[in-house]
């Protein structure tokens, strides 16, 4: 299965990568977590990414599109992959288009996870994760294990000042590319605005009828 997670930050599209994984075994790839593994990692892209993110802002095209096709053209995506956070623009969804294209493979399904802007903010506010596992956590909706609650950190762009900066460049940047894909047919839409098992059961039902 070639899938793409899209939504606005804080819809719960890593959460629920997580837990598609035991059902779908194909490679999770995060362009946010690549980056922020460049920019931990103190890489050129890493640094020349870091502003951009922090700012809230999208890394520039010519870095992020290189760094996924390169990825998907690897063995394990052989079988399916699934794409969290990318394609973001315009430009990335025709440039993966065409890597497509050129491999003879097509994507099965755009998953958008539908959450209401007023809800972003205190789910990114209040996320934190475990720094040795990465798995994602939120102070209110779901606190992380009392062993774990001094360990776990923030990511530099969960701050309100970068989520509203994130929310708008979604709405202006990414939320057009769905057209994109609705025009193949390629589009199933699902209401992320519930606890997150049911939320995977919407998405489970969703993908067993495509
Ligand atoms: P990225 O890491 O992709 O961030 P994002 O798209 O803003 O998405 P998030 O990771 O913030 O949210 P999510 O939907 O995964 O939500 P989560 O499951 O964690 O990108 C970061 C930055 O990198 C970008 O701003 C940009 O600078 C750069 N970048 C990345 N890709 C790029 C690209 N292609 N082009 C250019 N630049 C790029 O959930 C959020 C919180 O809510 C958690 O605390 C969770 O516990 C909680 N939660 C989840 N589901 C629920 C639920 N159902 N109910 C209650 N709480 C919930």
């Amino acid at each position: 299965m070639r899938m793409i997670l899209v939504g606005p930050p804080g819809a719960g599209k890593g959460t629920q990568a997580a837990r598609l994984l035991s059902t779908y075994e194909i490679p999770h790839i995060s362009t946010g977590d690549m980056l922020r593994a460049a920019k931990k990692a103190g890489t050129e892209m890493g640094k020349k990414a870091a502003a951009f993110m922090d700012a809230g802002n999208l890394v520039p095209d010519e870095v992020v599109i290189g760094l996924v096709i390169d990825r998907i053209a690897e063995a394990d995506c052989e079988e399916g992959f699934m794409l969290d956070g990318f394609p973001r623009t315009r430009p990335q969804a025709e440039a993966l288009d065409t890597a497509l294209t050129a491999a003879g493979v097509s994507l099965d399904v755009v998953l958008l996870i539908e959450v209401p802007d007023e809800l972003i903010v205190e789910r990114i506010t209040g996320r934190r994760s475990d720094p040795a596992t990465g798995t994602i956590y939120h102070l209110k909706f779901n606190p992380p294990p009392a062993a774990l609650a001094s360990k776990v950190v923030q990511r530099a762009d969960d701050t309100e000042k970068a989520c509203v900066a994130r929310l708008k460049k979604y709405h202006s940047e990414t939320a057009p590319i769905v057209p994109f894909y609705e025009s193949k047919g390629l589009v199933r839409r699902v209401n992320g605005n519930a606890a997150p098992d049911v939320v995977t059961d919407r998405i489970k039902d969703v993908l067993s009828r495509n």
